[in-house]
């Protein structure tokens, strides 16, 4: 019976390779584990060996040509069989056979509901007022604006609030405001060689001030670009009419505007759980704690993830007495766990009290503020008492009062469903960003409103979830990217995984800040790089690097080739590479 020999997998994120030679020739005798041919990849070469014993029937993809992994090469068969009439030999990579099963980690792509050239974008658009109405001016929505503003496209952008959405308004750049406000405090703080620490205080009226100054120079930045590239920006609530047709309603009055493309780009806002009903006063939610005039006295937060912990990171060092209330055994579920140890006992250091496996059944308000009581896994309660409860239970999308019923769009779950063209149920209709849901974060939003208006303007782009940085704006900061190690291991991957600590760094050890941890997790085989995480001063910086290695699909060899200056601790990732080869230099 004729034995297939298989292109095998070159790694978690290899696609395809080129047969560079044959060992053998058609007619010759071959044995099961002899390498029967060279196979490179990006950053990838390797001989395969073969997956039998008999005789090498027939060579279907011959040296030269690229094929997909997983497609059929050639065809071993017994002394004396015939090679079945079904595998016939292929000339160049267009002839290609389909892989004889789907990759793992690269699902097959839906098909494209509506894939236009630029030309027929323009000439259907004619009819149209806009080649492309966006509706939000978030991340997702702003930068799909600007993209397509570049590309050519008649471009309108509906915003009834503030440019920059939540990122911008409510989100990831008033609270790095406020965190580079109390991070000197935290320096200095923790420093061996100031006196009189004790005394400082952060003026909080001040660094709201400086929030509001950063929010508003942003914000206006964000039209100027929208100028620059020809957006149209209608401040309005836009409502869909039907696919083509929005009704926009702002302080000029109502009118209605029609557009060959839609993207939706709607947002989230923070969940609300009806036991902790959030009434802006002694119950809040993370936009309110972004303007609070007063540093609380006490601050339970419920919810120990990003938002819990970064709000808890800036109070506690403000002064308030910080108890995160969380659900799961651990806070910043999902992160590596040696990088949530350091976070929970830098979080312990600054004086935050960490209740993990507690739920929050519900909150009574007193006289003198808040209470809430909390439950652990056996049912027991107790209630904690403080003068404000922060709610940070994760954050729910924007699915009403765009006129989603006009369009019958088709949902998932609570987002909006999308292929990975980001292109929704409804043809000519895409939706991007918190409202789709796929990983809630400024630069996932970015990227998916790229992908789309890349794909409505005739090009074919899919968006690729799994290398996407998560960023966690603590002291230490914490990143990560790709696959965990124990992400990796529920796959059924092998890996080797190199560790370099700041306490090896000099660049580290001079700043006073070698509380950190560089971790690869690379494939033991091909050195491809499947994720890392990094817990330590610069984290979401130094993320960035490996980011980019595994874009580009460097290996932890070259990673480990990279000359980085001296001293930086861009130094700790490049050891941590070396790491994975046993090579760590600096350390013993
Ligand atoms: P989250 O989903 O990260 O964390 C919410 C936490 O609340 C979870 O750990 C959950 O187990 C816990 N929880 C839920 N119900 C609870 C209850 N009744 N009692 C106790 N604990 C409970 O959501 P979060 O922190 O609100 O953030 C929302 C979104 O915003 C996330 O998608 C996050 O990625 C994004 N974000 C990103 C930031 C960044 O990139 N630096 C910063 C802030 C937010």
């Amino acid at each position: 019976m004729a034995v297939e020999i298989v292109l095998p997998m070159l790694g978690v994120t290899v696609e395809k390779g080129t047969i560079i030679e044959w060992f053998k020739t058609e007619g010759d005798a071959v044995t099961k584990g002899e390498s029967l041919y060279v196979v490179e990849a990006d950053k990838v070469t390797t001989e395969v060996e073969s997956p039998g014993d008999g005789i090498l029937g027939r060579i279907l993809v011959p040296a030269g040509v690229e094929v997909p992994v997983l497609t059929v090469v050639g065809v071993i068969v017994a002394k004396g069989e015939a090679v079945p009439d079904n595998y016939q030999p292929m000339a160049d990579a267009s002839q290609a056979p389909a892989p004889a099963a789907p990759a793992p980690a690269a699902p097959a792509p839906e098909p494209a509901a509506d894939a236009y050239s630029a030309a027929t974008v323009q000439a259907e658009a004619q009819s149209y007022d806009y080649d492309l109405a966006v509706i939000g001016g978030g991340p997702g929505g702003y930068v799909a604006a600007i993209r397509a503003g570049q590309m050519g496209a008649k471009v309108l952008l509906a915003e009834k609030d503030a440019l920059g959405g939540t990122c911008l308004n409510r989100g990831c750049i008033p609270t790095k405001s406020l965190l580079s406000d109390v991070h000197p405090l935290h320096q200095i703080r923790k420093s061996a060689v100031y006196t009189g620490a004790g005394k400082l205080a952060a003026n909080m009226t001040k660094m709201m001030q400086r929030k509001d100054e950063v929010v508003g120079r942003m914000s206006a930045g964000v039209e100027g670009l929208l100028k620059a590239n020809k957006v149209t920006l209608a401040k309005s609530e836009a409502k869909f009419v039907d696919a083509h047709t929005l009704e926009l309603s702002g302080p000029d009055g109502a009118k209605q505007v029609t557009a060959a493309k839609v993207i939706i780009a709607t947002g989230s806002r923070p969940s609300e759980v009806p036991p902790l009903p959030v009434d802006g006063k002694t119950v809040i939610n993370s936009d309110h704690a972004l303007s609070l005039k007063q540093t609380p006295k006490s601050l339970v937060i419920v919810g120990g993830g990003v938002i819990g912990v970064e709000l808890a990171t800036i109070f506690s060092l403000l002064g308030s007495q910080v108890t995160i209330v969380e659900l799961l055994p651990s806070i910043i579920a999902g992160e590596d766990p040696e990088v949530v140890a350091a976070l929970k006992s830098a979080l312990e250091e600054l004086g935050i009290e960490i209740i993990t496996e507690a739920r929050a059944q519900k909150v009574t308000k007193g006289k003198n503020g808040p209470s809430l009581l909390i439950s652990d896994a056996a049912g027991n309660e107790r209630s904690l008492k403080a003068s404000l409860v922060l709610v940070a239970v994760g954050r729910a999308p924007n699915t009403e009062g765009w006129g989603r019923d006009a369009l019958g769009l088709e949902m998932d779950g609570p987002f909006v469903k999308v292929n990975p063209r980001m292109e929704t149920s409804v043809p000519g209709v895409y939706a991007i960003g918190d409202v789709v849901g796929k990983s809630m974060l400024a630069h996932t939003a970015s990227e998916e409103g790229v992908v789309a208006v890349e794909n409505l303007m005739g090009s074919s782009r899919q968006m690729d979830y799994d290398r996407i940085p998560n960023c966690i704006y603590t002291f230490p900061e914490v990143a990560s990217v790709g696959l965990s190690e124990a992400q990796a291991a529920s796959r059924g991957l092998k890996v080797k995984v190199g560790k370099f600590p700041y306490r090896f760094s000099g660049k580290a050890a001079a700043m006073g800040e070698d509380q950190g941890l560089v971790k690869i997790v690379s494939d033991p085989e091909l050195g491809e790089i499947l994720g890392a995480c990094i817990v330590g001063q610069h984290a979401t910086d130094l993320i960035g690097a490996v980011a980019l290695a595994m874009d580009l699909e460097a290996t932890v060899d070259d990673l480990g080739e990279v000359v980085m200056g001296h001293p930086t601790l861009a130094e700790t990732v490049k050891e941590a590479a070396l790491d994975c080869l046993g090579r760590a230099i600096h350390k013993p």
